[in-house]
């Protein structure tokens, strides 16, 4: 017989570990430093070792690291799902204006619409022929999960539509829980023995991604759309009013908050909001201030991941009180040795802190803290908690010391400016969280393969550099704790599938100092291929447009270090390969002799590159969508072409997909 007391520990760790992977994954906003993740996660493994019965179906544990398993199916979000840029005040807002003004040449006063930030999921909804075809999470904006069997339990939300609706429609919106009904649900769950939710946020999160629809059919959710998609032909809406106005025509629930008109009476709404949010029946963060006039919307574009026409003008950040209990001091994969705050929890705006990041040891001073004060915390969206000042002190407070020596391999560390770094090229801390960069989504990206895993499999001696990866087999992961055999064969097809990749990715994927994805496309392409690489001068590479000097000797020091070069012999020996990045038009390519349409802003390319791309492979770029038109590359919020080419069935490619072409060129 499991205890209660035990399924709520083990409950509690899931969710924590699941929420810490939603940040990590898929809002790239990190709640949880490594090593605590990794302290949960074999707290949590221990638990269900010992009770196996206990395991849930979506237990962290099962996917190694956090890369959740996927039970739910992939939805591509046509256009984009972008997210938004934030200002926190007036100031801020008339900034805001004033770039969109200058961009807007003619325009002397722009109308806005201002709407109430829900604190919930984005979803988006499709209908076709007036009937409700499909739901799915904004996941990384690209691609979300389909979740459309949960989102039509939501009551308010019509699955049929009536009237004269469009053919096509896809629409945005927010899926939360009114605070009434999250605290009654919560009081229901305490009594059953489940786990409570920390907010009517991850109420809604956890009720949304429920495998079986049922169970959120019980959940009280609410829904509220405030963006499109697509539309189909026929329909005319100018503007964020208009689409209000469509919305309402079809039943389809919008927010009863909404205000248009200028700074003025934006900024009244604002100071309306701020005093009275709490008496809301439901979390906002902030508001939603658009451009209510779609064509100046279409002037002003996007950035790669936030509309130039809106922005969140978020509340002030929630602040707490707590204890510094310790300083630890955590290193980097470059070395680098950066103090983080160990506090005694507290819960900030429903989340508990534990930790917070103190930047650099120049930070320690300016605060003046010492390890015993009661300090500010602050959890400002989307930050990791920091710690901004001190609140009292007591006597007897410990003088927070910067190490001298590494705390992983007791290396003297160098001082660089505020920052301290260990330069031991044996230091075992920065080798593991190397290793952990290299198979990260930010890495090469090997899936299954979480950092703890690295850790393990570092500690057994199995592997000590990023070749051992490709060297891997059943056998040596079986010896790997708790390592199961379905896991292991997953892991192993995973990296099977990395084993060739273009030179820009295996750059990015290395770590190496100053080289990130931007940096890695720019070298591999003047580059070419990685026997170049390795003959590359600093003067040379000097000679690059957009690389500096630090780029210039990260890149020479990594390929001159005989350990790395013997890394990359023996990556040749287990059969991996680094294509050479396309330069040379080769007639058979998929790209030769088409023609090409972009549209919207895409963020890994600027047009040109792509331009550049494309004609460096023999094809063509035009600029209108044609019957001639081959394939049209779309990035966010686009327009009259996407729905031209829709029309013409012709092959439409986001970015995420266009580079899967260019990969498999
Ligand atoms: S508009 C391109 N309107 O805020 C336009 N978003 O931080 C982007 N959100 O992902 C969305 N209330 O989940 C918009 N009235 C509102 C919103 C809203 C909440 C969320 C949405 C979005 C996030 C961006």
């Amino acid at each position: 017989m499991i205890s209660s007391k035990l399924k709520i520990k083990y409950n509690d760790l899931c969710n924590k570990l699941i929420e810490a992977n939603t940040h990590y994954y898929e809002l790239d906003n990190p709640i949880l430093d490594d090593a605590s993740y990794d302290k949960l996660m074999i707290e949590l493994q221990l638990i269900e070792k010992t009770n196996s019965s206990i395991v849930r179906n979506d237990s962290p544990s099962l996917t190694v690291g956090g890369v959740v398993e996927k039970v739910f199916d992939a939805v591509e979000h046509i256009p984009p799902m972008l997210s938004l840029g934030n200002v926190f005040n007036f100031i801020e807002l008339k900034e805001f204006d004033a770039k969109c003004l200058r961009s807007l040449h003619d325009t002397t006063k722009i109308e806005y619409m201002a709407e109430l930030k829900y604190d919930g999921l984005a979803v988006e909804v499709i209908y076709k022929d007036g009937i409700y075809f499909q739901a799915s999470t904004r996941g990384n904006g690209i691609l979300g999960e389909d979740v459309t069997n949960n989102v039509s339990t939501i009551k308010n939300l019509p699955l049929r539509l009536k009237g004269d609706f469009p053919k096509f429609l896809s629409i945005r919106g927010e899926v939360f829980m009114n605070k009434k009904d999250f605290l009654e649900l919560n009081i229901k769950r305490k009594n059953s023995g489940e786990e409570i939710f920390a907010n009517p946020r991850n109420a809604a999160a956890g009720s949304l991604r429920q495998l079986d629809p049922k169970k959120t059919a019980e959940r009280p959710l609410d829904i509220v759309f405030y963006n499109y998609g697509q539309i189909s032909d026929g329909f005319n809406i100018k503007s964020q009013s208009d689409l209000f106005e469509f919305f309402r025509q079809f039943d389809i629930p919008i927010s009863k908050f909404l205000v248009k008109g200028d700074l003025e009476n934006i900024s009244s709404f604002y100071n309306e909001w701020n005093e009275n949010r709490f008496k809301l029946d439901f979390d906002i963060d902030g508001l939603v201030i658009k451009v209510n006039d779609f064509s100046l919307r279409d002037e002003l574009g996007e950035t790669s991941k936030v509309p130039k026409w809106a922005t969140a003008w978020k509340f002030p950040a929630e602040v707490a009180v707590t204890k510094l209990e310790d300083v630890h001091f955590q290193i980097g994969r470059t070395g680098l040795v950066t103090p983080v705050a160990v506090l005694s929890p507290v819960n900030i705006g429903g989340v508990v802190v534990s930790r917070a990041t103190l930047h650099n040891f120049k930070e320690i001073e300016k605060l003046n803290v010492k390890i015993g004060d009661i300090v500010r915390v602050k959890r400002a969206g989307d930050v990791i908690p920091k710690i901004t000042g001190v609140d009292s002190t007591t006597n007897n407070g410990r003088e927070i010391v910067v190490p001298l020596v590494c705390p992983e391999c007791s290396a003297e560390l160098l001082k660089e400016d505020i920052y301290i770094r260990c330069i031991n090229s044996n230091c075992k801390g920065t080798k593991i969280e190397k290793l952990k960069f290299f198979v990260s989504k930010s890495g090469i990206d090997i899936e299954f393969f979480g950092p703890e895993l690295v850790v393990r499999l570092f500690e057994a001696g199995i592997v000590k550099s990023i070749s051992d990866f490709f060297n891997l087999n059943l056998e040596k992961l079986l010896l790997v704790d708790r390592m199961g055999e379905i896991l292991a064969n997953k892991i192993l097809s995973s990296i099977e599938k990395r084993k060739v990749v273009t030179l820009s990715f295996f750059l990015k994927s290395l770590g190496i100092r100053n080289i990130g994805d931007h940096v890695a496309k720019i070298l591999a392409k003047e580059i070419g291929s990685l026997e170049n690489g390795l003959s590359v001068t600093e003067d040379e590479l000097l000679e690059i447009h957009e690389i500096g000097p630090s780029v210039a000797k990260s890149f020479v020091d990594y390929f001159n270090d005989n350990e790395n070069l013997k890394v990359l012999d023996e990556l040749k020996l287990y059969n991996f390969v680094v294509k050479d990045e396309i330069n040379n038009i080769s007639k058979n390519s998929k790209i030769f002799g088409k023609v090409f349409v972009l549209t919207g802003t895409l963020k890994n390319y600027k047009r040109s590159e792509i331009k550049k791309i494309i004609e460096s492979n023999g094809g063509r770029v035009s600029s209108s969508v044609s019957k001639n038109t081959d394939y049209l590359i779309a990035g966010g919020s686009v327009g009259s072409k996407f729905a031209k080419a829709t029309k013409l069935d012709i092959e439409i490619f986001d970015e995420k997909k266009f580079e899967k072409f260019l990969e498999e060129l």
